[in-house]
C-alpha cells in the first residue's frame, strides 16, 4: 500500500509564487514519482482562525482549488479536497486537544504573533490552530509533509501530540517530518523577510503576466553590482535567489562570478529572469482559464475528493475514538 502525504494552504486568498515553489511544486514532483497517495488540501477551516470575511472565504476556497488544479495536480493521481467538506478535522480536533497543555498552545511563536496582529480577536479557535493542523495531517497518518521552514514550530506540535496519543492510547500515529522542497524559503522582492501575500510589493501572483512580473521585478533594490564579496541577504540576495529557482543552480554561479569581476547589470539580469518567471508560470494561467469555463468540472472533483478523503478520515476517527473509549 502507498504511504499517504497530506499538505495544505490556507484558504485567505489565490495562491502566490511563495506558495507555489514552497509546496505545491513539491507536492507535484511527488505526483510524478507515483510512490505516494497524495492529499492536497484548501485549509478553509483554518481561514476562520483569523478575522475573515463570509463572501470572500466562500470565494477564495474554490479558487485556491482551481490554483492546485492549474498548477499541474491531477485528479486521477492525487485526491484534492476542502477541509470544511470532511467534518473529521474539527471532530479528531477536539480528540487531540485532550493530550496538550493551554501554556504549550499559548507559547508557540505563531500564536504569539497573531495576537499581536489581532489583540482584540484572539480566540478559541487561533489557539487550536496548530491541533487542527495536527488532525489535518494525522488523519492520513501522513509522516511527511511538504511545507514551508515557518511551520516548523507547528509540525513540532503534531509529532508532540502523535507521541503523546500512541503511548497514551496505543495508536500508530507517525511523528510527521517535514518535507524539505527547493523553495520552501522564497524571499521577499523587497530583500527583507519572505513573500508573503500582506506584504505590498513582496510578491508575485501566479495570475502575473510578463509585464507585471517586469515591473514587480524593476522595483527590487541592488546595488551598484560590482564588489569582492556576494551579499548573503537583502534585496541582491532575494534576486539571485529566484535566478536560481527559475535559471538554475549554475545561472546563478555566473552572476556571483560577474558581481565579483566585471559587474552584473541588473536591467538585463530583470528582464531576463521575468521572462523565465513567466514561462513558468504562462502554462498555468492557460490551465486555469480553461478550469474557468468549466465550472461543472471543478464541482465534480471537489465532490469526488471530499468522498476520498472522508473514507481515510472517518477510519482513523473510528480508531481514534475506539482506543479512546468512545466506542
Ligand atoms: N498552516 C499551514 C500554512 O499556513 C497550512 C496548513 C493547514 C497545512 N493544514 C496543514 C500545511 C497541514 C501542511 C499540512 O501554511
Amino acid at each position: 500500500m502507498k504511504k499517504r502525504v497530506l499538505s495544505g494552504i490556507r484558504a485567505t486568498g489565490r495562491l502566490h509564487l511563495g506558495n507555489y515553489l514552497g509546496m505545491v511544486k513539491g507536492m507535484l514532483e511527488l505526483q510524478e514519482k507515483g510512490e505516494h497517495e497524495l492529499y492536497f488540501m484548501v485549509a478553509d477551516v483554518h481561514a476562520i482562525t483569523t478575522p475573515f470575511k463570509v463572501e470572500e472565504l466562500k470565494h477564495n476556497r474554490r479558487e485556491v482549488v482551481i490554483d492546485y488544479l492549474a498548477a499541474g495536480l491531477d485528479p486521477g493521481k492525487s485526491v484534492v479536497f476542502l477541509q470544511a467538506d470532511v467534518a473529521e478535522h474539527a471532530e479528531l480536533t477536539f480528540y487531540l486537544s485532550s493530550v496538550m497543555s493551554i501554556a504549550r498552545m499559548q507559547h508557540l511563536p505563531t500564536f504569539k504573533e497573531k495576537v499581536k496582529q489581532y489583540p482584540d480577536q484572539a480566540t478559541m479557535a487561533l489557539l487550536n490552530y496548530p491541533i487542527l493542523m495536527a488532525a489535518d495531517i494525522l488523519l492520513y497518518k501522513s509522516g511527511l509533509v511538504p511545507t514551508g521552514i515557518d511551520q516548523e514550530p507547528h509540525l513540532e506540535v503534531a509529532r508532540e501530540i502523535a507521541r503523546r496519543m500512541n503511548e497514551t492510547y496505543g495508536i500508530d500515529f507517525p511523528e510527521p517530518v517535514r518535507f524539505a522542497t527547493a523553495g520552501e524559503y522564497v524571499p521577499s522582492l523587497t530583500g527583507e523577510g519572505k513573500m508573503s501575500k500582506t506584504v505590498e510589493g513582496s510578491y508575485i501572483n501566479l495570475t502575473d503576466d510578463l509585464e507585471a512580473i517586469k515591473a514587480k521585478l524593476a522595483k527590487a533594490p541592488t546595488d551598484s553590482g560590482k564588489s569582492d564579496s556576494v551579499p548573503t541577504e537583502g534585496g541582491v540576495e532575494s534576486l539571485l535567489k529566484f535566478v536560481e529557482l527559475f535559471e538554475g543552480k549554475s545561472r546563478r554561479e555566473e552572476y556571483e562570478r560577474q558581481y565579483q569581476g566585471e559587474g552584473i547589470r541588473y536591467g538585463e539580469l530583470k528582464t531576463e529572469l521575468a521572462k523565465a518567471i513567466f514561462a513558468e508560470l504562462s502554462p498555468i494561467q492557460e490551465r486555469r482559464k480553461q478550469l474557468e469555463a468549466d465550472p461543472a468540472y471543478v464541482d465534480r472533483v471537489i465532490a469526488e475528493g471530499a468522498e476520498k478523503a472522508r473514507k481515510v478520515a472517518r477510519a482513523t476517527v473510528d480508531e481514534v475514538k475506539g482506543k479512546m473509549g468512545l466506542k
